[in-house]
């Protein structure tokens, strides 16, 4: 256990780490875990990764649970890096890769966040949970906490995706639809929480998905045997992985397993949700809250993120860029995916392939270079938007 205390990613100050806490007291921005790296990393090496288990507590040492009676796991992470050896030929990119996290149990990376969250709400004493979502973090908190025995609350928009509601509602979590987006929903949760004695696992409201998430970066390096990428192309809701991916590149170089050099970054949103773009765009640090919010890739219609300036520095300090694809062309992209390498993905992942050909057009993407797509979800769960 190397966890030291939190820390909060604004302001600075110190929380302790072995309570439920939700944000900074002192300014109400996230709270990051902190470790002592120099203790973890005499048992955690790249060596010792070898013979380890093939999820995401791998990286134990770096990740916040004390007890490992409290780890609850469906078998998250370790998913594959795919080499998309057709798609990018007919980009010209040799290097192109794609993350498949629609294989992480209720088929998104949101099940790597919730895995880290639940284990600890659990360690921490919670009975209750409760979460906005735009449907795939839903259905993770969902199963993450039937398998610690937690109560799970969820609330999503009332036209999120059928089979996210229904994943819930099987295993076994409280649903409420609400007319309204995430943010609507979140204001429900935070109205109600301490009336109800539920705690919030809203991402970056809650310190522990972003270390689930994390674990992403880790895995890419080692995946990548080191060397990172030179461009990742992240879809962005609430940038949580993002934000852990970021993470734990600093962490790594702490450990003194990776250089100095980053991947650039790039952040991806619908055209029709895109504070982020917005903002980065206007070389702005926090981005305003995105009107009338809508796009078919659900888990993208965040119109205000807690963590944008999280979000909005570490595109920055990597030299990366964020951009917004329009609905015609992230739907487009799931065929065009799923024709050239056998993956039908979510259309959150799809946005990327769009966002990639502009990057390659305008020269900020050069074909001898690396690049990572991000597949965050499973297409099989949008059917309505491919007229199932
Ligand atoms: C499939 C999918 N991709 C991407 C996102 C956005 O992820 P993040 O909130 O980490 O930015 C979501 C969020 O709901 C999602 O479900
Ligand atoms: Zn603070």
């Amino acid at each position: 256990m190397h966890v030291t205390h939190l820390e909060c990613a604004a302001c600075g100050a110190c929380h302790e780490a072995r309570r439920l806490q939700n944000l900074c007291t002192e300014c109400g921005k996230p709270l990051l875990v902190r470790y002592d790296l120099e203790r973890a990393a005499r048992s955690l090496t790249r060596e010792s990764l070898k013979g380890r288990r093939a999820d995401l507590w791998r990286y134990r040492e770096v990740l916040p649970v004390e007890h490992e009676e409290n780890i609850v796991s469906l078998g998250e992470g370790w998913t594959p890096l795919l080499h998309a050896a057709r798609l990018g030929e007919r980009l010209g990119l040799r290097r192109l890769f794609i993350k498949d996290e629609s294989q992480n149990p209720t088929q998104s990376f949101k099940a790597r966040g919730m895995a880290a969250a639940v284990s600890m709400a659990k360690e921490l004493g919670a009975r209750k949970v409760a979460v906005p979502s735009a449907g795939n973090a839903a259905g993770a908190l969902a199963a993450y906490a039937a398998r610690a025995g937690l109560e799970a609350f969820i609330f999503m928009p009332r036209d999120t995706p059928r089979a996210n509601v229904i994943e819930c509602e099987q295993t076994g979590a409280h649903v409420t639809l609400i007319d309204g987006l995430i943010t609507d929903c979140g204001a429900e949760v935070a109205r109600r929480k301490d009336g109800e004695g539920w705690f919030d696992v809203s991402t970056l409201k809650e310190p522990y998905r972003v270390e689930g998430k994390k674990t992403l970066g880790y895995e890419l390096a080692e995946q990548f045997d080191w060397e990172l990428p030179d461009c990742i192309v992240y879809p962005t809701g609430g940038g949580t992985g993002l934000v852990g991916m970021w993470k734990a590149f600093e962490e790594m170089e702490r450990m003194g397993w990776i250089g100095a050099k980053r991947p650039r970054m790039v952040s991806v949103q619908s055209e029709t949700c895109a504070p982020v773009v917005r903002a980065f765009e206007r070389g702005e640090r926090f981005a305003a809250e995105f009107e009338n919010a809508a796009t078919v890739a659900s888990g993208l219609r965040v119109p205000k993120a807690i963590g944008d300036f999280l979000i909005l520095d570490a595109i920055r300090e990597s030299g990366g860029a964020a951009l917004a694809v329009s609905d015609e062309e992230l739907l487009a992209a799931v065929r065009e995916v799923g024709a050239a390498e056998g993956l039908f993905v979510a259309p959150e992942g799809a946005a990327c392939l769009p966002a990639l050909k502009r990057l390659l057009r305008s020269g900020e993407v050069r074909p001898d270079e690396s690049v990572v797509l991000f597949n965050t979800g499973a297409g099989v769960k949008y059917l309505e938007a491919f007229g199932g």
